[in-house]
């Protein structure tokens, strides 16, 4: 199945793991995907590749993609705010073996911000119309999609960005329902993922605030969006998008074929056990980590304990 069929979508299912700086890099993309079989999780994005001063290079742009091993698709993400080196940069991602390309209006952080880019561009829907429209341009055939939060300081403006999304040319939106101001706060407003839904005909991907494997068909039919992205529940179960309920062991190998794989592509021994720790954090599967948190985040010799935990 081909959920995006009509619509130019290659995703092979309705729910997507989201685009996360630090974490969605080919290794934890791999595993998530080995994990999760194209019926159950329809495609994945990198973190976002910030495109500031030049035009992306192609071994950038290939480590960001990573080789392609599943069926599902990978979107490489591009944050920037000049339209020129973003439409050639897409341009070259294609080239590398992108299957699309989508573009991120939603990044909080104060260097984004700074460079008017990510969602500082919020406030200027005309300025993202064009851009999208460029870089739509510089990608035909292949989809472009958008991913927006549903304001910078408040969701008045909601539908008319989701229109100049619309009219930019983007094959599907994906509609962070906090705004900017919102941070990452628990409190979410599906709403207005429908409210998205309600003002464009290109299919909505609703994100923010998933939790379980129920909330995906949940989220689906309160707001009527399309797809449904996840972000941080997957990181502390990667099986989310099948429902699968790991063992205690199923979860601690997860952690330890990911610090291995992180090892064997050339991250520093350091680097990798501060990945495991990042994704120890938010960690649920299998009741691995429980009360056991605290400690094994500040435990030097994590792996060792991981693997101890279910030998
Ligand atoms: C560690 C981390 C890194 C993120 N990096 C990105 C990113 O590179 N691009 C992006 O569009 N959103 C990024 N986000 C936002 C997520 O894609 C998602 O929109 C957000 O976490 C809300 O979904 P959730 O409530 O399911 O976590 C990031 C979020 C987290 C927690």
């Amino acid at each position: 199945m081909v959920v995006g069929v009509g619509s130019r979508l290659p995703f092979t299912a309705p729910w997507l793991l989201a685009p996360m700086e630090g974490v969605t890099e080919p290794c934890f993309r791999e595993l998530v995907l080995e994990r999760n079989p194209p019926l159950t999780l329809g495609g994945a994005f990198t973190e976002f590749a910030r495109v500031f001063s030049h035009v992306l290079s192609r071994p950038v742009l290939r480590d960001h993609l990573g080789e392609r091993r599943f069926p599902q698709p990978v979107g490489l993400q591009l944050m920037g705010s000049d339209v020129e080196l973003l439409a050639q940069t897409a341009e070259r991602a294609l080239e590398c073996g992108a299957p699309l390309v989508d573009l991120n209006f939603g990044c909080p952080a104060p260097g984004a911000l700074r460079t008017c880019a990510g969602s500082a561009m919020l406030r200027d829907p005309a300025a993202l119309e064009a851009l999208i429209a460029a870089v739509v341009r510089a990608s035909s055939p292949a989809p472009v999609t958008a991913k927006i939060r549903a304001g910078y300081d408040d969701d008045r403006d909601l539908e008319q960005l989701a229109r100049a999304v619309e009219q930019g040319g983007a094959a599907m939106l994906t509609v962070h329902c906090r705004t900017r101001a919102e941070g990452y706060s628990e409190t979410v407003h599906w709403e207005r993922i429908a409210r998205a839904v309600a003002s464009v005909k290109i299919p909505i991907c609703g994100n923010g605030g998933v939790r379980t494997h129920g909330d995906l068909e949940r989220m689906r039919r309160e707001t009527g969006c399309r797809f449904v992205m996840v972000g941080r529940a997957a990181l502390g179960d990667p099986w989310i998008f099948s429902g699968h309920r790991a063992t205690a062991a199923e979860s601690a190998q997860f952690l330890l074929q990911y610090a291995g794989l992180l090892e064997e592509r050339g991250f520093p021994r350091a680097g990798a056990l501060a990945r495991v720790k990042q994704l120890v954090h938010f960690w649920s599967a299998g009741d691995l980590v429980g009360e056991k948190r605290g400690q094994w985040l500040r435990d030097a010799q994590l792996l060792d304990r991981i693997a101890s935990a279910v030998a």
